[in-house]
């Protein structure tokens, strides 16, 4: 058993999430949670609110709230809609905990203590009309590298880069739209990044053979062009005050205490159990703990770049990051989500439309991996009642309703395997292996693509062997037939488990059968598994897995959530 550190990006507080950010980072990763620890490993699994930071500011401002309390409210709905979704996080925490506020202050004393800190007096963006400094996300311009008309000021969403707003061409207060803005003198502190970067040089080529190539490559080009010093302090109320004197009144950068978030929540986790939990096991000179980390493209270059930097700079044995999964962008009918424009379905309205399931399934079979995909209603009703209704719904309910109306409701006895149930086994071991070696190495569409492929067998192979004709001349070669179905149905139920965790337990339930933690995927042997139901066992018929979505219901859910035109 090996213990595996997965963490998700942490969602910024403000606002609520959409489908793009849950197919962005949050179910990918819970997918491989689940299928992880199905393979029999010690997994924790992370994820919370990153809260600091001006939009929290603005936020709050917006709803007259008290800051606390805004981002109290807002953590709760995410933590709904995540559980509404199925996420199976070990704890789903805050960055504004006063245990993140401890390791935050621990590694930056530690950086400051190496000589990796530097105080500078730099230039900043203050608004005449908003009487305040403009943090860097809150001044939009033109990107100096790419030319896009919207960069905001902290990164190009479009080139990636990232950018210093002063560099910014045209900029404008976010806040306000106003032009009226001036540069001022303030007093910093700066990551020197360049100190590290031969370290950090190391290291990344070290993961050259186990990255991604997108991920691997964004650090490539980051440390090709080399590392400029980082400042990691804001003038702003709202975050952790800087603990070094001259600076009280100064909070450090949200991406700096961010991903450190990641062990400050380890740490939320381990104190509700400190008998029986210890977030150092994880984080701190931790043994045999493999770490893969689940994110936005946008968000590589702070986790292959800035955050491995921080904890190597504090000369401490920390947990770095094994494997990082980056993933592309989700578009809404052809165009991006938008509230503003009430433009997109988000997770919490998504979810009373359908079960989870559907858009689990969905997502994870249509992720952005590779490049962008594109979400549209049309697109997934055809999923949905093609591959979740037409193979796996109706193969379940044809067997289940056919054993019961010709034989009964127990699994039927007689018959022994012939040709037909040995090329099965064959094939479904093959696809297994597949499916598996996918998940393994977070292949989410492949990994999918096999799942769907495995049920096709099953429909395949109960046309081929016809049982309903079979039975009129030879009761136990059907017998035979429809036991290797009902337990196809049990397979299925456990292949799905990662990506359809409800459903694998209403067809597990089907079958008189739990979804335990005994039930493993690690060599799984089909010869053995596709036996593992013996005749006599009870099962019920029950109602549909899936409902067909209509042409009606497409037009009503474009209606509301807004569509390409
Ligand atoms: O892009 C985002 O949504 C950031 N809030 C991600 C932060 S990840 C981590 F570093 F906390
Ligand atoms: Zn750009």
């Amino acid at each position: 058993m090996s213990k595996i550190l997965i963490t998700s990006a942490l969602p910024y507080v403000n606002g609520v999430p959409h489908l793009g950010h849950m197919v962005g980072c949050l179910l990918p990763s819970d997918v491989y949670a689940r299928y992880m620890r199905m393979m029999g490993n010690e997994v924790l699994y992370i994820c919370g609110t990153d809260e600091h930071g001006t939009p929290s500011e603005v936020g709050a401002a917006k709803e007259g709230m008290d800051i606390g309390e805004y981002c109290t409210k807002y953590h709760n709905r995410h933590k709904e809609a995540y559980k509404a979704f199925n996420l199976s996080f070990d704890y789903f925490g805050r960055t504004s905990s006063p245990q993140n506020q401890e390791i935050t202050y621990h590694i930056f004393e530690q950086l400051d203590k190496n000589g990796y800190i530097e105080e500078k007096s730099i230039k900043q963006i203050f608004s005449i009309d908003d009487n305040r400094f403009l943090p860097d996300r809150y001044v939009t311009g033109t990107c100096p590298h790419c030319g896009y008309d919207k960069a905001r000021g902290d990164q190009c969403e479009n080139c990636t880069k990232v950018l210093d707003p002063t560099e910014l061409i045209n900029p404008r207060s976010t806040i306000s739209g106003s032009t009226n803005l001036e540069v001022r003198e303030t007093k910093h502190l700066f990551l020197k990044l360049p100190l590290l970067e031969a370290k950090l040089a190391e290291w990344v080529k070290s993961k050259e053979p186990f990255w991604p190539d997108v991920a691997y490559s964004i650090a490539q080009k980051w440390l090709k062009e080399g590392l400029q010093e980082r400042c990691i302090t804001r003038d702003l109320k709202w975050g952790f005050p800087v603990n070094k004197p001259g600076f009280e009144d100064k909070v450090f950068y949200v991406w700096f205490d961010a991903p450190i978030g990641y062990i400050g929540i380890t740490k939320q986790w381990a104190d509700e159990y400190p008998e029986t939990r210890n977030w150092k096991d994880w984080w701190l000179d931790a043994k045999d703990v493999r770490y893969v980390e689940f994110m936005g493209k946008d968000n590589v270059p702070f986790h292959s770049i800035s955050f491995p930097a921080t904890l190597l700079g504090t000369k401490e044995n920390w947990t770095l990051v094994d494997y990082l999964k980056g993933m592309s962008y989700l578009t809404y009918e052809g165009g991006k989500f938008s509230k503003s424009e009430k433009r997109g379905i988000f997770a919490e309205d998504a979810v009373k439309e359908f079960p989870a399931d559907y858009w689990r399934y969905w997502l994870m079979s249509n992720a952005p991996e590779s490049s962008d995909s594109s979400f549209s209603f049309d697109l997934f009703a055809s999923v949905i009642n093609k591959d979740l209704n037409g193979v796996l719904g109706n193969f379940v309910s044809r067997v289940l309703k056919m054993t019961s109306s010709k034989i009964g409701t127990e699994i039927p006895e007689g018959g022994e395997f012939t040709t037909a149930e040995e090329e099965l086994t064959t094939a479904l071991q093959e696809k297994i292996n597949n499916y598996l070696k996918y998940m393994n190495e977070l292949e989410f569409r492949k990994a999918l693509n096999e799942l769907r492929a495995i049920w096709v067998d099953g429909n395949n192979y109960i046309s081929a062997t016809e049982p309903w004709t079979v039975i009129k001349t030879d009761e136990k070669r059907a017998a035979c037939i429809l036991r290797t179905c009902i337990n196809l149905i049990r397979i299925y139920a456990i292949l799905s488990a990662p990506i359809m965790p409800e459903t694998s337990e209403k067809i597990m339930k089907k079958l008189g059968l739990q979804l335990d933690d005994n039930i493993k995927l690690k060599d799984f042997n089909a010869a053995e598994e596709i036996k593992a139901l013996s005749a006599g066992q009870k099962f019920e018929v029950g109602d549909m897995l899936f409902e067909r979505i209509t042409p009606e219901k497409i037009e009503e859910l474009k209606e509301k959530y807004g569509s390409s035109k």
